[in-house]
């Protein structure tokens, strides 16, 4: 069974060692996602699978075999870019944007998450029904993504600003 990467079924590498990054860049010249580490510590690798967010520098490609993986280019739809890309223009939450993809992606599995009502390390009450987006929340589900150039308050201020407008999907 291939994979499919933004709706699009692709085969899956012979050599079972290729991680799930080299083949969206190295294989599909998907470039949208980003090797910042390659070993798991800064977050610009992360993409989406069945609309979890995982480290793709991590992930072997064999392992997601018959799942959906989506990438920074497979947000931008019929309709153009994702409401959170317009929010990260509008409120400069990038200089260089190397990191920029992975934020995005990462914000939109944190977004799954709140829906899910998944807690996380700095959430007080474990057996409520509904977890508030504090900026301790944000911060804290965010914390996996490093942004070298400090574009940090922008990318809280994007990420809070669409969640509390309910276009996170
Ligand atoms: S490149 Fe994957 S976490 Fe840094
Ligand atoms: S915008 Fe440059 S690393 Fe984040």
């Amino acid at each position: 069974m291939p994979i499919r990467i933004n709706g699009t079924e692709a085969d899956l590498p012979a050599d079972p060692r290729v991680s799930l990054l080299d083949l969206l860049r190295e294989t599909l010249d998907l470039h949208g996602t980003k090797k910042g580490c390659n070993q798991g510590a800064c977050g610009a690798c992360t993409v989406l699978v069945d609309g979890e967010r995982i480290l793709s520098c991590l992930a072997l490609a064999v392992q997601y075999e018959g799942r959906d993986v989506t990438t920074i280019e497979g947000l931008t739809g019929e309709g153009g870019m994702h409401p959170l890309q317009h929010a990260f223009i509008e409120h400069d939450g990038l200089q260089c944007g190397y990191c920029t993809p992975g934020q995005i992606c990462s914000a939109l599995g944190l977004f799954a998450e709140m829906a899910r009502g998944a807690p996380s390390m700095v959430t007080a009450d474990l057996s409520a029904e509904t977890i508030t987006l504090t900026p301790d929340e944000l911060r804290e589900r965010m914390s996996g993504n490093l942004c070298r150039c400090g574009a940090h308050n922008g990318i809280v201020a994007a990420i809070a600003e669409t969640y509390a407008a309910g276009r996170a999907a």
